[in-house]
């Protein structure tokens, strides 16, 4: 996306504007090239954006642009990096995308808590205020922080003076969002992209990745590795090769966790030779917003689950029965397994109710802490065994998952 990533030095907007030229003029054509360019999004779905772009722009009223920069999974730091390194061309890519579906403003969405890049955001959008650069205003909004507060509706939610918590669709957001108008929600990293297909066009952006995910594409390799962080790569490129560019590792991986805290676990030295895309790892697994989490050989693997799926459990929004009674339930069971508590029945029941989250809730939430903790009792199959016989393992957790903090604020 720019080299200037390698050593992590900010473009200001003189220096973005001499390195990528002045800013396209969106032409009538800017859908079409993004639908020739095969872009998908990369906030975790991979929707294709020119059908998002199209639905949007034929909604026959004046559109709104969300662009989403809340970067809630906990061991992402893709959009982020990508918002201090070349915040211009996430903010060339908001407006272009807004003037091809007719919006009459953008919200940049980030979380109140990341004050620094608030404060950042904020000088780069006055900045390109003051130089006239942008025919649709930008509008930097404050949001409350928490795992489901970015997710599409939550943010529309909000954006209407409602609590950031996630609404049932239909209607959808390209349907009717921000006060009632078609509304365009699309990562901060799929707009870039945007941008830099506006300048060099469809075929230019297919020299990169494959024919079904082409394009570069921002990861995050974190856990047991020697330099955790951002990667700009290629779709398919090997699990394998991403570790090593991530520094490889100081000790035998035992598993990665594919995809992030609602993603699978793969062991290892099967899921090394994998191509990192989402056609690469179907079916076992799914890049999401491309993460990458390396378990080592002497952590447990249960532990780590537990936590993931305990923060999973307090982060939910506690509106749909999933949330509020199943997700909880599954979180507590799991940490009784890990533990060493558990009986050969409450695995049963474990099993049932993971069965019982996915499609039950407004949102995906449930349905991805159900994916993460059913790939944990396959996949460690074994250690599910030994627990249940032999008690705790005793063996350290590794992984960086936050604390099971209750998202308290929604407004
Ligand atoms: C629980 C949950 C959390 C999400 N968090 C984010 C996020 O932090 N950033 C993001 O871009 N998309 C997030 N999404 C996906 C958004 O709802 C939406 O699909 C995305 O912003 C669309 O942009 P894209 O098509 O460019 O990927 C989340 C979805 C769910 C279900
Ligand atoms: S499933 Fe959970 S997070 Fe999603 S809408 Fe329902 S309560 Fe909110």
């Amino acid at each position: 996306m720019d080299a200037r990533h390698a050593i992590g030095t900010s473009l200001s907007l003189t220096e973005h504007l001499r390195h990528h030229g002045p800013g396209p003029r969106p032409g009538p054509r800017l859908i079409e090239a993004v639908g020739e360019a095969g872009l998908t999004g990369r906030g975790g779905a991979g929707f294709p954006t020119a059908h998002k772009l199209r639905a949007v722009a034929e909604g026959g009223r004046r559109a709104v642009v969300v662009a989403n920069g809340m970067e809630s999974e906990p061991f992402s730091r893709k959009d982020q990096t990508l918002l201090a390194l070349a915040p211009h061309l996430v903010l060339d890519g908001a407006v272009l995308a807004a003037e091809a579906v007719g919006a009459d403003r953008i919200h940049l969405c980030l979380p109140a808590t990341r004050t620094t890049q608030l404060h950042a955001l904020t000088t780069t959008v006055a900045e390109r205020r003051s130089a006239q650069l942008d025919s649709v205003p930008i509008l930097v909004e404050a949001m409350p922080h928490g795992y489901v507060t970015s997710e599409s509706t939550a943010l529309v939610h909000w954006l209407n003076g409602g609590p950031a918590r996630p609404t049932s669709a239909p209607p959808r957001t390209h349907e009717r969002g921000v006060h009632g108008r078609p509304t365009l929600v699309q990562n901060v990293e799929t707009l870039a992209h945007l941008a830099l297909i506006a300048r060099h066009g469809p075929h230019w952006f297919r020299q990169a990745g494959t024919a079904a995910s082409p394009g570069t594409t921002l990861i995050t390799v974190t856990g047991a590795v020697r330099h955790p962080g951002v990667l700009e790569t290629e779709p398919g490129t090997r699990v394998s090769t991403l570790l090593q560019q991530a520094g490889g590792t100081d000790q035998p991986l035992q598993a990665v966790l594919l995809g992030g805290v609602a993603g699978t676990w793969l062991r290892t030295p099967f899921a090394l030779d994998l191509p990192f895309s989402r056609e690469g790892l179907a079916p076992h697994a799914a890049p999401g917003a491309g993460i990458i989490a390396a378990l080592p050989h002497d952590a447990c693997p249960l532990a780590e689950t537990a936590r993931i799926l305990a923060y999973l459990a307090a982060n939910g929004a506690q509106q749909c029965g999933p949330c509020r009674f199943g997700l909880p339930a599954v979180a507590d069971d799991f940490s009784a397994l890990a533990d060493g508590h558990a009986t050969p029945e409450q695995l049963d029941r474990l099993h049932r109710r993971i069965g019982l989250l996915p499609g039950r809730g407004a949102c995906r939430h449930p349905d991805g802490a159900a994916r993460l903790a059913a790939s944990a009792l396959t996949t460690f199959e074994a250690d599910v065994d030994h627990h249940l016989t032999h008690g705790p393992c005793g063996r350290p957790t590794s992984l960086p998952v936050p604390a099971p903090t209750r998202t308290e604020h929604w407004t």
